[in-house]
């Protein structure tokens, strides 16, 4: 069967020449406005909308929204004639999976069509096959539910996703989900961690050579771009990569081929990239070592993890989880966590993240060996120290933020500015919240210059401030 195109174009001259290329190898359909296309889309089946933004009443950008309510899965190309980074990102952000720039070239819309009609036969083959197991993702604080609803709903479109935290605060998992909800998911997720590889060898293993290539190159290597067609490539880390190597990805991302090493025949790919990265990217672009185009086109959708230590109702479930997942695979009973543990886990400040909170339950699991329940004593040093400095202490009472401090330094040593940086944060959101979040008065309650206050809560949390202050106003 015929890939079925609807054409939502206004003007004359473009509807007929883009119907003159295509009805030889589409069933296509053209129609003037965007309210057509919504009563069109309500009675029948199309596979891919090519729609121009600019249209009489509603716009496209409108239109856009609409579309994966009325035909989920649809696919969605973009033309239009201004084309900004505003336009191009908020069309991005509707779900636009292409973007097409005026005056049309019959080239470009023909080579947009038949990767999206690849795709719809691919959906069509595994539109039968069996949903898989969704991840299982803890989120029970307020941040974390509200970013996980937005990974799923941005999950099914081919808009590249920029996932940041510190590290350990779930990145990869997310990634994973994100692959797992899309049309993608039984397409493979390659994963590459760009921190992990040394430079020279990451090129190679990005785009992949051919035989002969290079002196030793006695046989042709697959790049993982072209391992994860029709799938999704996860760079992790990519704050990491090198300038050069940085620029061959935006040409990668831009017109979606490359060149395999040692050779000059251009390969073409069908790949949605997730990157991720626990370095400040804006920082990064503004002192030069990062692309600041790459990092334009990578954070069409951003998504921000915060650290554990700012969704404190997270600890618990996750902890629970956690133990479980262990004391079932180690083939122990299942455990319970004893009060004064529990204590010293929420308020430890988890420097690691989930990652830190999972080897510290596998340790406490083991260690507490046949005994069913979890105690103080079998925690790590560091998260214990936490807790007795933070809970045992009359200063507790005035609810002065001290728990972020641990008592003694453990052996592995401690991050001087996590602990320092944690303080200050929970000093400014605990006089915000104080004052009902004036900043003016929160600063005079800390006996700081509004102006230092200011710049401490933007450096702290640059975008997230409000989410947090609501979190903490919540709690
Ligand atoms: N919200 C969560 N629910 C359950 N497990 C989690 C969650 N966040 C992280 N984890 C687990 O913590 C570990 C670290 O997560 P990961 O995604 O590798 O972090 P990052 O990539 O940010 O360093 C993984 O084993 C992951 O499964
Ligand atoms: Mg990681």
């Amino acid at each position: 069967m015929k890939t079925r195109i609807l054409l939502v174009e206004a003007d004359l001259q473009v509807r007929n020449m883009v119907l003159q290329s295509i009805t030889l190898e589409y069933h296509a359909t053209a129609v003037r406005s965007a309210e057509e296309a919504v009563d069109l889309l309500e009675k029948e089946a199309f596979d891919i909308v090519v729609l121009d933004i600019n249209l009489p009443g509603m716009s496209g950008l409108d239109l856009l929204q609409h579309c994966p309510r009325l035909r989920p899965g649809i696919i969605t190309i973009v033309i239009t004639a201004h084309a900004t980074i505003e336009t191009a990102v908020e069309a991005m952000k509707r779900g636009a999976t292409e973007f097409l720039m005026k005056p049309l070239s019959t080239e470009d819309l023909m080579s947009a069509l038949s990767v999206a009609a690849e795709r719809v036969s691919r959906q069509a083959l595994s539109s039968a096959g069996s949903g898989m197991a969704p991840v299982d993702i803890v989120a029970e604080s307020h941040v974390m539910r509200t970013l996980l609803t937005q990974a799923t709903s941005i999950a099914p479109f081919n808009t590249t996703v920029l996932i940041t935290g510190e590290t350990g605060t779930g990145k990869e998992l997310v990634a994973r989900a994100i692959h797992q909800h899309s049309p993608r998911h039984q397409r493979p997720l390659v994963a590459l961690n760009c921190a992990a590889i040394p430079e020279q060898l990451l090129e190679d293993e990005l785009f992949g050579h051919v035989k002969g290539a290079f002196t030793g190159a006695h046989t042709a290597r697959i790049g993982r771009f072209e391992q994860a067609d029709g799938g999704t490539l996860f760079l992790d880390e990519i704050g990491d990569m090198s300038l050069p190597l940085q620029a061959k990805l935006l040409r990668v991302l831009q017109e979606r081929e490359f060149e395999k090493l040692g050779s000059s025949r251009t390969t073409k790919v069908d790949v949605r990239i997730v990157a991720a990265t626990s370095a400040d990217l804006e920082k990064r672009v503004s002192d030069g070592s990062f692309r600041a185009d790459l990092y334009y086109r990578l954070n069409v959708v951003h998504l921000r993890l915060p650290a554990l230590r700012l969704r404190r109702e997270d600890i618990q479930p996750l902890a629970k989880q956690l133990l479980v997942r262990f004391c079932t695979s180690a083939g122990l009973p299942p455990k319970t966590i004893y009060p004064d543990a529990w204590e010293a886990l929420t308020s430890y400040y988890w420097p690691g993240n989930v990652r830190q909170l999972q080897n510290a339950m596998e340790r406490a699991a083991a260690l507490s060996g046949a005994r069913l329940d979890i105690q103080l004593y079998d925690l790590p040093e560091e998260v214990r120290g936490g807790a007795e400095f933070g809970i045992s202490t009359p200063l507790a009472d005035v609810n002065l933020p001290v728990p972020a401090i641990p008592t003694a330094i453990p052996d592995e040593g401690l991050s001087y500015e996590a602990i320092v940086a944690t303080v200050e944060r929970e000093l400014l959101l605990k006089s915000l919240k104080k004052t009902g979040g004036n900043k003016v008065r929160a600063a005079k309650l800390l006996h700081m210059k509004r102006t230092t206050f200011a710049e401490k809560l933007k450096r702290l949390q640059p975008d997230v401030e409000d989410d947090l202050l609501e979190e903490y106003q919540a709690n």
